[in-house]
């Protein structure tokens, strides 16, 4: 049997036309991410850099226009191969001059019927994805429990009520709620945070997915609650072992979680490779955007002196109206005199440094 990523995300774009701007702006604009079966890829960037629509467009849920525009993203479940943005191109036509986009137009109800046919049988099965706000993500009027029996219903080969009862309370220990049996029957907004994002996890664990999307999944939850979330995650990645793609603007989370990771910007991915080597604070060879992140971390010192240090000077790029260069240039400390030109000029691509560490940057390679 071939081996091969679970999911892989080709050269995806995904745009939206700004009205009050009159301009396309690239939110997702040439990602390529693959994911191998069992690893937790983590995608870490600053807010606006377009993680969230990364995941959202792999799920078909990139509601605004023209929405994902180009690209294949390839899931392969049970050994069948699918490429969920097949036919794309039947319903979108796009022109550009030097970079620029001159016109996206894009049949957009028909790719949204498309899609929903498409990935009927995907989205909440095959991929499964967890949210930054359980409580909106959950139905309000009915049950944890009886939510989570109804997902393993749908969603897996058990067909009984009885069983699948069962089924459901064993993911809600899994996720270590407290007293599963008396929380099954509990509304989501009668749990507390931290417990209804433990039954959200429950609820998307229970599908049996062949991928998981976590996207933001502690960012809006009390310090301990965070904390207590990641240990929970970090177990059921040993006991589950279940493909994630794990999104947070948190170093921190992403660097304890993830087996490689993804430095997104400006709709372009700047870094990819080992977490463990690529967000370690030790010098060694990494993008300049990266080492800034790591640098606006604060330190346990200046949490308990509330001295937080700034993040990285500057705004996160609009992409509309993209310099000609990296992405990053307006921003980056680290540019020399014998490279400005070519930073200020011409936009590197993604390139091996280090087995498996690639990098967007003229510092690592000549033109
Ligand atoms: N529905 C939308 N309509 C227009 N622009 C959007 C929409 N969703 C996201 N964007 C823009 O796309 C960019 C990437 O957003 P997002 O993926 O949510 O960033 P993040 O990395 O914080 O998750 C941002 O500039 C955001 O404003
Ligand atoms: S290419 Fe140049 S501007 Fe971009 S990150 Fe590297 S050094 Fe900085
Ligand atoms: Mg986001």
């Amino acid at each position: 049997m071939t081996a091969g990523p679970v999911l892989k995300i080709e050269n995806l774009r995904t745009f939206f036309y700004s009205r009050s701007k009159q301009a396309f702006s690239r939110a997702v604009d040439g990602v390529d991410l693959a994911l191998e079966k069992g690893e937790t890829l983590g995608i870490v960037g600053e807010s606006g850099s377009g993680k969230s629509v990364t995941a959202l467009s792999v799920m078909g849920l990139v509601t605004a226009e023209p929405g994902v525009v180009s690209g294949k993203i390839g899931l392969k479940t049970d050994g069948i191969q699918k490429n969920l943005l097949q036919n794309i191109e039947d319903y979108v036509n796009m022109t550009q001059n030097n970079g620029r986009i001159m016109h996206v137009s894009k049949d957009n109800r028909g790719w949204q019927r498309h899609v929903d046919r498409h990935l009927r049988g995907v989205r909440g099965k095959e991929i499964a994805m967890i949210f930054q706000n359980p409580k909106a993500s959950m139905n309000p009027f009915s049950s944890v429990g009886r939510q989570i029996q109804e997902a393993v219903l749908l969603n897996t080969s058990i067909k009984n009520p009885r069983e699948a009862k069962e089924r459901a309370l064993y993911w809600l220990e899994q996720v270590k709620i407290d007293s599963p049996q008396l929380r099954y029957d509990n509304n989501p907004f009668g749990l507390s945070g931290g417990m209804c994002q433990r039954a959200m996890i429950a609820m998307a664990l229970s599908s049996e997915p062949s991928v998981l999307i976590a996207d933001e999944p502690t960012t809006g939850l009390d310090a301990t609650i965070q904390s207590k979330i990641v240990s929970l995650l970090a177990e059921l990645k040993s006991s589950v072992g279940v493909t994630t793609l794990l999104i947070s603007h948190d170093i921190d989370v992403i660097k304890t979680l993830s087996d490689r990771v993804a430095v997104m910007y400006g709709g372009r991915v700047l870094e990819y490779g080992p977490s463990r080597d690529i967000l370690s604070k030790v010098d060694n060879e990494k993008h300049p955007y990266t080492a800034a992140l790591l640098a606006s971390i604060p330190t346990a010192r200046q949490i308990r002196e509330k001295s937080y240090l700034q993040a990285i000077k500057g705004d996160v790029i609009d992409t509309i109206n993209l310099p000609r260069g990296c992405r990053f240039y307006p921003r980056c400390r680290q540019v020399t005199d014998q490279i400005r030109e070519q930073c200020k000029q011409r936009e590197p691509d993604l390139r091996e440094i280090a087995s498996n560490q690639s990098v967007r940057c003229w510092l690592y390679f000549d033109a």
